[in-house]
C-alpha cells in the first residue's frame, strides 16, 4: 500500500481526505463514524460569530445578521439557548480523547468583534487548528471592495494574536483580484487556505411564486472552478491549500492534489452517499499511486500546478474555442 499521508497546515494527516464543516460533523457519534470511515481530519460544524458574541454580551440583534446560510438564524437562536459554547468545547475535548486525527474547529465570521477572545478557549479545549469561514456578501452598494477586504485581515490578524495553533481561512471566489488577495492572506501567517466555500443559493418556485432554497449539495462538475484556482495559486501563496467544492470521488481528489492541494474537504458526497465514500476515495487514491509508481503523496502533489504543468496556459484559458472544447 502506498503512503497516503500528507501534511496540511503543519498537521500530519493519515490521508488527504478531510470531512468538511457541516451538520455531519456536529456530534461525537458522527465524528467517530467519520474517523472509522478513514478520514484524514475533521472540521467541526461552524460556530457563528453571533452565537459567541451573544454568549459574551447576552445581547442579540437579529436585524444585524448577514449570513450566507438561512439556517444560521435558526441555528443561532436555537443553540444559544442550549449553552452552545460549552457544548462546542466539550465536543472538541470528547473528540480529541477518542480519535487520533486532527480536529479542526470552525468559526463562521464577518467581523473581528468580541468573539475573537473565544479562539483561546477553542485552543485550550485541544483543537488542533481553527478554520475561519469568512464571507461578506458584497451586496451593499455603499461598501467598496477594499472595505470588505480589510475585514478579512482584521479577523485573521486578531485571531492569530489569541492562539498558537494553526489558523486557516475558508474563502469564496468573490474577489476581483483573487490571486493578489490569496497572496496577501498567506502573508498574514495563516497556515491554510480553503478554496472555496460553497454557499446556500436561493431559487424561485415558479408555481408558488416563492423564493426557496435549492442546490444544497454540490455536483461533481463544480470541482472545475476549484481546480483552476488551486493550480493557479498553489505555487504562489505561502500556505497550504485544501480544495473544497464538488469533490465527490477519488479521481477528483487525485486531480486536486496534482494541481497542488495538500488536502481536500468533502461534505456533499458524505450527505448523499455516506461516510463509506471516504474509504472508497482513499482506495482509488492508493490504487492510482501504485499504478503510477508514486510511493508518497509528496511525489505527485503539485505535479500539474501552474508552474509545473507543461501547458499552464490551459489554466488561464477562459473562452470556449472549438479547437479545445471540441464543440462548435
Ligand atoms: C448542509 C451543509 C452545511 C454546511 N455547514 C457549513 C458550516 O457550518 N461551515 C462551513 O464553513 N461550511 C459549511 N458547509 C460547506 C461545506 O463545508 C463545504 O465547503 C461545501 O459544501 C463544499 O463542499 P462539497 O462540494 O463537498 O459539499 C456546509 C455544507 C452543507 C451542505
Amino acid at each position: 500500500m502506498a503512503d497516503l499521508s500528507t501534511s496540511y497546515m503543519g498537521l500530519k494527516l493519515r490521508n488527504p481526505i478531510i470531512a468538511a464543516s457541516s451538520g455531519l460533523t456536529n456530534s461525537l457519534e458522527n465524528i467517530l463514524k467519520i474517523y472509522d470511515a478513514g478520514a484524514g481530519a475533521i472540521v467541526l460544524k461552524s460556530l457563528f460569530e453571533e452565537q459567541i458574541n451573544f454568549a459574551i454580551n447576552k445581547t442579540f440583534n437579529q436585524s444585524e445578521n448577514n449570513y450566507s446560510y438561512p439556517e444560521a438564524q435558526d441555528y443561532i437562536s436555537h443553540y444559544t439557548r442550549e449553552n452552545d459554547l460549552e457544548r462546542y468545547l466539550k465536543l472538541i475535548r470528547d473528540a480529541k480523547s477518542r480519535i487520533d486525527i486532527p480536529v479542526i474547529a470552525s468559526i463562521n465570521c464577518i467581523s473581528s468583534s468580541e468573539w475573537i477572545t473565544f479562539a483561546k478557549n477553542i485552543q485550550d479545549a485541544g483543537a488542533d487548528a481553527i478554520e475561519l469561514t469568512i464571507f461578506i456578501l458584497p451586496s451593499d452598494p455603499r461598501r467598496k471592495s477594499d472595505q470588505h477586504e480589510q475585514v478579512y485581515f482584521e479577523i485573521l490578524q486578531s485571531v492569530m494574536k489569541q492562539v498558537n495553533i494553526p489558523v486557516s481561512a475558508k474563502i469564496s471566489y468573490y474577489f476581483s483580484g483573487l490571486t493578489n488577495m490569496a497572496l496577501q492572506f498567506s502573508w498574514t501567517g495563516i497556515k491554510g487556505l480553503v478554496l472555496f466555500n460553497r454557499f446556500f443559493s436561493p431559487d424561485i418556485d415558479i408555481d408558488k411564486l416563492e423564493i426557496t432554497s435549492s442546490h444544497v449539495f454540490s455536483t461533481p462538475g463544480e470541482m472545475a472552478l476549484t481546480l483552476r484556482w488551486v493550480a493557479l495559486l498553489s505555487d504562489k501563496i505561502q500556505c497550504d491549500i485544501a480544495a473544497s467544492t464538488g469533490i465527490h470521488n477519488g479521481e477528483a481528489v487525485i486531480k486536486q492534489l496534482l494541481a497542488g492541494a495538500k488536502a481536500v474537504q468533502v461534505a456533499s458526497v458524505l450527505y448523499q452517499a455516506g461516510f463509506e465514500q471516504i474509504g472508497i476515495m482513499t482506495g482509488t487514491l492508493d490504487a492510482w499511486m501504485e499504478k503510477h509508481g508514486f510511493a508518497t503523496t509528496n511525489d505527485f502533489i503539485g505535479k500539474l500546478s501552474y508552474k509545473e504543468a507543461e501547458n499552464p496556459a490551459a489554466y488561464e484559458r477562459v473562452q470556449f474555442m472549438k479547437h479545445f472544447s471540441g464543440i462548435e
